[in-house]
């Protein structure tokens, strides 16, 4: 079989795109409410690849928002906020929603926010953050938004890059297990950073109130009321298509986090066409992503592609377990009539962990639901049959990164679903010419592992630079194989044209779905002043997926009991990182297992902690160093020596 006798109008619509991308992509973007409507689909002469719509002009906000709330969608629920942490639900309106992002718009107006101005996000799941996003995207403002489970240090190094006029948080986000105080780690971020916002609105929550700062904080809902009272908005500013809407900081190879731009025009052409053809999605219908606005998919599928398309989009605070137990999901999805449930395999192997057979989805009525779609990482087979078998609906696995802003691959069922494959996340979605290449970067044959890069250009949605540097992004990711952009993902294409994606070919490790660099975590354990040396691996959980493992190093002059140290780094990982990065492994070793010129064997070491056959490297310096790592693993039951 070939792509060209797949079942459905997949491949007919891929092979549509990629013969005239510009007759394709200027169509798709006629779901889009434009200022200016674009004419060309395509300039290869901007930036580092190229730019999407080059004279086109629109605003997010309108599309999002403005173009519902003043139609026939005024009075349908944009957004369904279910807060099981809080004990919470509200819902909000199109008409309901643009008032709140009018005037929160006119806030930071009055703030000095304008176009292409940034403002900074920190804050959890909640209806605020969303209107804080579209008001920004209503200004033309840029927003970056950092996840909570992030450190203050991690929090600077965003103010530091991105420059934000003003920053939103609010005073505390609220885990299962403790209420973390938000404004502690924005002060000492602030004061870390060389530059400072000019102001910070800080929403109070009533679990956790925050001391505010008068020369710079504002009290979020005085701001508001006072806005209210006085009649302050603000319009839809008109923006070109290639005007950046948001930087989003995602893990590099190095403790410095890439600042992913998003463009205007692509990304919303891309999204609007994805949620009819990939998700199979109608306007009206209500879809539930259950990420975070942290992460891109959060982005995405919580805010903008659901409200482009005219849906109601669920906002969900809380877990998949324990708020308060295995069905909150099933729950969610009966209660407000879900149709397409989006979330990362680990939250299903922690439910199925807790409700092994499934029994609590018989609890809820699911009748609207259609369709299970997983990503974030790799969805191991075990678990999507354990979902297809519990619900009895397809289950589709589909692969994408920050840095392309929409999936790569996968099952697009609007266009007629293709058999599913356990382990695959199916085909390229249009615009995606996906290669998988050898290390000198020739194309290998079908069923040959290799790392996969898309030929250029990369289509609408994807990231057309990094904030502030053309060449990091030309470095990044366009260096290694011209005209490619390397996705730093290994993996395969079978005789079907289905993608199989196996994991990094860098240093980053994704532990519960969520992006680390093992390199920032070597970063932090180095700065001990008792460590000589150190590596980090990613270590496989069942869970999780992954987890870090750090091996260090002792400098010889040393005495301090090693347990103390390991102690103190995992606790200073968690201190300058977050309870993010899961850091609950340091192992002090003797000697780290390198070859003869000097390399870490992370590779080996990796395979011995994953319990996997492994050989000795014939490069090896010293072949003890390998056993000693086995054995401390063992000490802490893990691997085989
Ligand atoms: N703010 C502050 N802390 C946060 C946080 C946030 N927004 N999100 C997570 N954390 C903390 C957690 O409380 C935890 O802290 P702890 O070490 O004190 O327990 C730590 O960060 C690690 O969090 P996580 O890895 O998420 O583990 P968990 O045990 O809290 O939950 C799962 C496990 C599987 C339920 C959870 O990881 C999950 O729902 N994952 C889905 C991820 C996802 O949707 N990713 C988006 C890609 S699509
Ligand atoms: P992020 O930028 O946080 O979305 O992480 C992107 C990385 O997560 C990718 O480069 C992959 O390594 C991994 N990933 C995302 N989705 C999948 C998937 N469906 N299968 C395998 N790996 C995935």
């Amino acid at each position: 079989m070939t792509n060209a006798d797949l079942p459905g109008r997949y491949a007919q619509t891929h092979a549509a795109a990629a013969r005239d991308p510009e007759a394709f992509w200027l169509d798709a973007a006629t779901a889009l409410t434009w200022d200016r409507a674009p004419t060309r689909a395509f300039d290869p002469d901007q930036g580092p690849y190229g730019r999407w719509f080059p004279d086109g002009s629109l605003n997010a906000c309108h599309n999002a928002v403005d173009r519902h709330a003043d139609g026939s969608r005024r009075d349908q629920a944009a957004i369904v906020y279910d807060s099981p942490v809080t004990g919470t639900k509200r819902t909000i309106t199109y008409g309901a929603l643009r008032d709140e992002v009018a005037t929160l718009a006119g806030i930071l107006a009055e703030l000095g926010v304008g176009r292409g101005d940034r403002v900074v996000l920190y804050m959890p799941m909640m209806p605020e953050a969303l209107f804080g996003m579209l008001a920004c995207a209503r200004l033309g403002a840029v927003h970056s938004v950092v996840f909570g489970g992030f450190a203050a240090n991690e929090l600077a190094k965003r103010i530091e890059d991105a420059e934000p006029k003003v920053v939103l948080a609010a005073s505390c986000g609220l885990e299962p297990n403790r209420v973390v105080a938000y404004k502690p780690l924005l002060d000492a971020a602030i004061a870390a950073s060389s530059h400072k916002p000019t102001a910070c609105l800080i929403l109070q929550r009533p679990q956790g109130k925050a001391a505010l700062d008068p020369a710079r904080d504002r009290d979020w809902a005085e701001a508001v009321a006072d806005a209210k009272g006085r009649g302050v908005t603000a319009a839809c500013a008109s923006m070109a298509a290639t005007d950046p809407l948001y930087v989003l900081y995602t893990s590099g190879t190095t403790g410095k986090p890439k600042g992913v731009v998003r463009d205007t025009g692509g990304y919303l052409t891309a999204l609007a066409w994805s949620m009819p053809n990939l998700y199979g999605v109608a306007p009206g219908e209500t879809y539930f992503c259950a990420s975070d606005i942290g992460w891109v998919v959060g982005h995405c599928y919580i805010v903008y592609a659901p409200l482009l398309h005219g849906c109601t989009s669920v906002l969900y605070e809380g877990k998949p377990v324990g708020t308060p137990d295995a069905g909150a999901f099933w729950r969610v999805v009966s209660e407000h009539k879900v149709v397409c449930l989006f979330t990362a395999p680990t939250a299903l192997r922690a439910i199925k962990k807790e409700d092994p057979e499934g029994a609590l989805t018989a609890e809820y009525d699911l009748s609207a639901f259609r369709t299970l779609f997983l990503a974030g990482e790799r969805a191991d087979p075990d678990s999507v049959a354990w979902a297809e078998r519990v619900l009895d609906r397809p289950v589709i696995d589909h692969w994408w990164q920050t840095e392309t802003g929409w999936p790569i691959a996968g099952n697009p069922v609007g266009l007629g679903l293709l058999p599913v494959k356990h382990g695959s996340t199916c085909v390229p979605m249009p615009g995606y010419d996906v290669r998988v290449l050898d290390e000198g970067g020739k194309e290998v044959p079908p069923g040959t592992m290799g790392t996969i890069a898309i030929r250029l250009p990369l289509p609408p949605g994807c990231l057309p630079t990094l904030w502030g540097s053309d060449e990091r992004m030309r470095q990044s990711y366009l260096a290694t194989f011209p005209g490619y952009y390397d996705t730093s993902d290994a993996g395969i294409i079978d005789e079907d044209g289905y993608i199989t994606v196996l994991g990094r070919t860098d240093d980053i490790i994704n532990v519960a779905g969520h992006r680390l660099s093992t390199g920032g975590m070597e970063a932090v354990l180095s700065s001990h002043p008792d460590v000589a040396e150190c590596a980090v691996i990613g270590i496989r959980d069942t869970l999780k997926g992954e987890v870090p493992c750090g091996f260090v190093v002792l400098k010889a002059r040393v005495a301090r009991d090693p347990a103390v140290i390991e102690k103190e780094l995992v606790a200073k990982v968690r201190e300058e990182i977050g309870p993010v990065a899961a850091f609950k492994l340091a192992l002090t070793v003797p000697r780290l297992p390198k070859t003869r010129s000097g390399k870490i064997l992370r590779a080996t070491m990796k395979r011995i902690a994953d319990d996997e056959p492994w050989t000795m490297p014939a490069t090896i310096d010293d072949a003890t160093a390998l056993e000693e790592i086995g054995e401390s693993l063992k000490g802490r039951g893990i691997g085989g020596a």
